[in-house]
């Protein structure tokens, strides 16, 4: 194993991601950042420096569970302190799990304006994979909007009379390109755009995934998306699901994939099509109300050149409202045979409504009744040093009201802000049941994709309605899949189990950003007493700050 060293500097720059000139949050200057590619066991030292001039930074390591150290997870406020302008935060880590991941900023709405890239770890030299490939290929998708992060946070946390919605994406990006305006399948769609003439080195010109007839590739794919619900396809090839989050999957194979905001997905394709031609790749997205355009790009075999369009339409975007469907490819991923099993029986259960209220004359998610709102002192710091003022020690609800219709826009308008944490017992088997619930207007819902900093947890199952004493009867035991992010389908609730099993402080909360950042998460913590020095510049700030200082001066 090696320590693989990086430095990253987080900045701004113009560029045309989508064909239209605009800022972007990046790392040295490029966009998605740089992909890291590491082998399990190694350790990973990435200095990032915030070369913002106004605001701070930080970077979450999404899908790694920062085994024995928590303040290198990135979450501002929960295990670190902002990273100010013109300073450096070392993150010094071990990557333990071969696997597809993604890394992105976990401050404001900084992941919506750009600031991710690619975690890709291999087995060690030696180790095989369960599956054959003969090459890779990495899909990075993400959505784009014209409208600056600031004017996006600004508009979701005004009083409900002057909120502004973040609204649709304009594009949706592959490797952090995307057409707005134009279409490279604008003559078999039947829209306005017209078709994009790309000479090949613009900006926003397509990625274009070249490869080798009858060859079997691996393609990662990884979602970052602040708000889209992906579905991706490629022409005529099938494609055979073998990883999802990190972890091995029993392999099936579809025709498409579904990908929610946080996850990612190794799947096998074999270009055993015709060899004189290209094939589309087409991402499109699964949500109510949102036109943004299908993104598209080439599936490209060498023998023929890498601008030529396909003779044949693009890949159809599926309906929104196919929820069938789609819970039909979620329930399809269960874990390869002989991976690790669940332990037979939980100590407790949480069971977690997420719901959209006005609070104090603004639109809010909450959890039980409570919208996160972070403190200015890291939980992290706070809870090892045991400072009584520094946030809310409450226990937060187990539940929420037996009598709670998941089916009408909320009822008890109760909810509060604050920022309690849940308590784990260190080493306890909890089960974690995420219950959907009407939005704010009549007869809609969203889907919800969580993402558990920290962990993989197993999903036991879904179900539909309000979950209630007895329907875990319906847990499957047998061969859940281990995963770090689940979706929760309207009106449904969704059920993980995990150990309790890394000291630290770790986020649970919806990957939708605006979601989050309008309170839709909670914090879970277990054996912070068993959490080992905290680097000082994690906690340099709020009263650990003050903590710190004023023991350099006695
Ligand atoms: Cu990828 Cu807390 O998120
Ligand atoms: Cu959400």
């Amino acid at each position: 194993a090696k320590v693989r060293h990086y430095k990253f500097d987080v900045g701004y720059f113009f560029k045309s991601v989508d064909c239209v000139d605009k800022l972007v949050l990046g790392i040295n200057g490029q966009f998605p950042g740089p992909t890291i590619r590491a082998e399990a066991g190694d350790t990973l030292d990435i200095a990032v420096t915030n070369k913002l001039s106004t605001e701070g930074t930080s970077i979450h390591w999404h899908g790694i569970r920062q085994i024995g150290t928590p303040w290198a997870d990135g979450v501002v406020s929960v295990t670190q302190c902002a990273i100010t302008p013109g300073e450096t935060f070392h993150y010094r880590f071990k990557v333990d799990k071969a696997g597809t991941y993604v890394y992105h900023g976990h401050y404001g709405m900084q992941r919506s304006g750009g600031l991710y890239g690619l975690i890709i770890v291999d087995l060690p030299k030696g180790q095989k994979e369960p599956f054959h490939y003969d090459g890779e290929l990495n899909l990075l998708l993400s959505d784009w909007w014209h409208k600056s992060i600031q004017e996006q946070d600004v508009g979701l946390n005004s009083p409900t009379e002057s909120f502004r919605w973040v609204w649709e994406p304009q594009s949706i990006l592959i490797n952090g390109r995307g057409q707005f305006g134009c279409s490279l399948g604008a003559n078999f769609i039947n829209h306005t755009l017209p078709v994009c003439q790309f000479k090949g080195d613009e900006e926003c010109a397509p990625y274009i995934l070249s490869v080798l007839p009858n060859k079997t590739y691996r393609l990662r794919i990884a979602s970052s998306t602040s708000l889209l619900s992906l579905n991706l396809a490629i022409s005529n090839h099938k494609m055979v699901v073998v990883e999802v989050d990190g972890n091995y999957v029993q392999p099936f194979t579809v025709d498409n994939i579904d990908i929610y905001s946080g996850e990612s997905y190794s799947v096998l394709i074999t270009t055993n099509q015709n060899p004189n031609q290209n094939y589309w790749i087409s991402v499109s997205h699964r949500d109510y109300n949102v036109s943004t355009t299908q993104a598209l790009t080439l599936l490209n075999y060498k023998s023929v050149h890498a601008s030529v369009l396909p003779s044949f339409p693009p890949p159809m975007t599926l309906p929104w409202n196919d929820y069938e469907g789609r819970k039909a490819f979620t329930k399809k991923i269960v874990a390869l045979k002989g991976s690790p099993q669940p332990p037979k029986y939980s100590q407790r259960r949480v069971v977690l409504l997420g719901n959209q209220d006005v609070l104090n004359g603004y639109y809010r998610w909450a959890v039980n009744g409570i919208s996160l709102s972070l403190p200015p002192t890291p939980y992290l710091g706070s809870m090892k040093f045991n400072l009584k003022n520094a946030f809310d020690w409450q226990d937060p609800p187990e539940s929420f009201p037996q009598d709670y219709d998941i089916y009408i826009p909320t009822t008890y308008h109760n909810a509060t802000q604050r920022n309690v944490v849940y308590k784990f017992q260190f080493n306890q088997v909890v089960d974690v049941i995420i219950q959907n619930s009407n939005s704010y207007i009549p007869n809609t819902t969203s889907f919800h994709p969580w993402h558990l900093h920290g962990h993989d947890f197993w999903i036991l199952g879904y179900g539909e309605g309000k979950f209630k004493d007895g329907d875990e009867k319906l847990f499957n035991l047998k061969n859940p899949p281990l995963k770090n992010n689940l979706v929760v389908f309207p009106y449904g609730w969704t059920a993980i189990r995990f150990k309790t099993d890394n000291p630290g402080v770790w986020s649970f909360h919806c990957h939708m950003e605006p979601h989050f950042h309008t309170g839709m998460g909670v914090v879970f913590a277990e054996g912070v007493q068993y959490v080992k020095e905290i680097p000082e510049e994690a906690i340099a700030c709020g009263l650990t700050g003050k903590m710190l200082m004023n023991k350099k001066i006695h």
